[in-house]
């Protein structure tokens, strides 16, 4: 055989090869090859906005937060159990409200648009069946059930939080609080409502202020310091055992001194290996607590804190200070 015939035969291989896979990802030769939807970037094209949230958010940074990269978390993900959830294939995949199951592509993607939105069949979810647009979105009750956040946040028990709370009646799902709705502005400058793509959360000091109405009290002999769970949809804090939320009090004397801040109550779900029980706080309920006055005291101060994590002092970033009370005691 010369090497053109050669090269003609292999050439036409190819030529044999393409046109077969073609046909399995596009359909029969001569049909509309439907978009292969497979990298948030192709959403970007069309949906910059809601694309801009997504990649401030931290189902964007999933997979390359340095937080769960540290050591003695995932440790660069060597731990590979960790990434079921943090780089997950599509839900419609692995089934609504299972847990999902990791991929191998576009890392830098964490919990992506092709996550939540693709269907099994390759085709776009949303609220509505759009087939006039270019993605053609299909209305999904799956896609926007409360069991599609599920399949990822009920490690902690979050989705049953929620579901033993009064909000399931009130009809206030994740979404009502997590993807406020929010104006969009079509191509024409027309605009439309959409839903928030931030997810706020444990990152987002607005968010952590509404959960908890802190109220501080004198009584006869005491300072009391009360915690009621009013804006937060399941346990404050929620999900990772390592939140913390704290109520500190110390007391001033005349001549300006202070005793040390002491921790009247640390709201969180310990370790399996620790001990101790959950004092998470659930959605509507409350608690308190009165600490005596010594005698030399003319002030109390009361602080509440949010913790990233319970093994961090008032000044570390991962502390935020979420209310702060003073009461004249003479
Ligand atoms: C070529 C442009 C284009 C691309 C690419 C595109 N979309 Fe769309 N999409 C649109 C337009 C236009 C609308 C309609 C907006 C409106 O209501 O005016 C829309 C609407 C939607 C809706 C709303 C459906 C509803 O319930 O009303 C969803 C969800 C959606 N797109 C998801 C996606 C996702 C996810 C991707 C990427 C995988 C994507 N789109 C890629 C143009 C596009
Ligand atoms: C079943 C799904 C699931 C698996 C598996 C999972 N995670 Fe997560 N992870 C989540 C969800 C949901 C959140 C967001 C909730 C939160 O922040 O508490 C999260 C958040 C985190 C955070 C907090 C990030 C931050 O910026 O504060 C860390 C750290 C983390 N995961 C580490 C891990 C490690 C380590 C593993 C493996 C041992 C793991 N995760 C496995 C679902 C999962
Ligand atoms: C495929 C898994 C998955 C699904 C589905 C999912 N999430 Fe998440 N979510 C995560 C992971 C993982 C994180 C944490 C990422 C990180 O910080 O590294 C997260 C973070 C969040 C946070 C931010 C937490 C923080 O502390 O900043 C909120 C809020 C949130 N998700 C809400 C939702 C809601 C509401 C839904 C349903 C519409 C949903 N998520 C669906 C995996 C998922
Ligand atoms: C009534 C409003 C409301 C509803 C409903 C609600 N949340 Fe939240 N969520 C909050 C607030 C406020 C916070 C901040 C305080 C906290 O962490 O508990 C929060 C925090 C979170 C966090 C951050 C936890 C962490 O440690 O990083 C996640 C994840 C989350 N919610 C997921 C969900 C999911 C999933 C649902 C539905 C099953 C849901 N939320 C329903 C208001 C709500
Ligand atoms: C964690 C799951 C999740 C991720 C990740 C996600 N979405 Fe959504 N998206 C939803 C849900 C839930 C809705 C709300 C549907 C409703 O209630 O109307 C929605 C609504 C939308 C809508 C219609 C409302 C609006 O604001 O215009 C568009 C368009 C959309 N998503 C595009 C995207 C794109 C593009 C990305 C990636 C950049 C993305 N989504 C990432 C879950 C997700």
């Amino acid at each position: 055989m010369s090497l053109g015939i050669r090269i003609g035969i292999v050439v036409i291989l190819f030529a044999v090869l393409g046109s077969g896979f073609a046909w399995l990802q596009g359909g029969a030769p001569g049909a509309v090859r439907a978009t292969r939807w497979e990298s948030a970037r192709q959403c970007q094209e069309c949906h910059q906005d809601v694309y801009e949230e997504w990649r401030q958010s931290h189902h964007a940074i999933a997979f390359t937060n340095p937080e769960v990269r540290r050591p003695d978390m995932s440790d660069d993900f060597r731990k590979e159990e960790c990434m079921d959830c943090h780089l997950p294939r599509p839900l419609a995949h692995t089934g609504f409200g299972k847990r999902t199951l990791p991929r191998r592509t576009h890392f830098d993607e964490g919990v992506s648009c092709i996550t939540c939105h693709l269907a099994a069949d390759g085709g776009i979810l949303g609220r509505n069946d759009r087939p006039d647009v270019p993605c053609k979105p299909r209305a999904s009750a799956e896609f926007l059930a409360v069991d599609a956040c599920a399949s990822c946040h009920n490690q902690h028990w979050t989705t049953d939080q929620w579901r033993a709370s009064h909000y399931p009646q009130k009809g206030e799902d994740c979404a009502h609080c997590h993807m406020p709705h929010v104006e969009r502005r079509r191509a024409d400058l027309s605009t439309r409502i959409g839903r928030g793509h931030l997810w706020p959360g444990a990152h987002d000091k607005n968010m952590l202020a509404k959960a908890g109405k802190f109220t501080v009290t004198r009584q006869d002999a005491g300072v009391t310091l009360e915690l009621e769970n009013i804006g937060a949809g399941h346990n404050f804090p929620t999900e990772e055992r390592h939140r913390a939320v704290d109520m500190m009090l110390r007391f001033l004397r005349a001549d300006g001194s202070a005793t040390d801040w002491q921790l009247v109550h640390r709201c969180r779900q310990p370790y399996r290996d620790e001990p101790g029980e959950n004092t998470q706080l659930p959605a509507g309920q409350k608690v308190a607590f009165t600490v005596p006055i010594p005698a030399d005291a003319v002030r109390a101060e009361a602080r509440l804190w949010y913790r990233l994590t319970p093994f961090c002092d008032d000044q570390d970033p991962r502390s935020t200070l979420l209310e702060e009370r003073t009461i004249e005691l003479r």
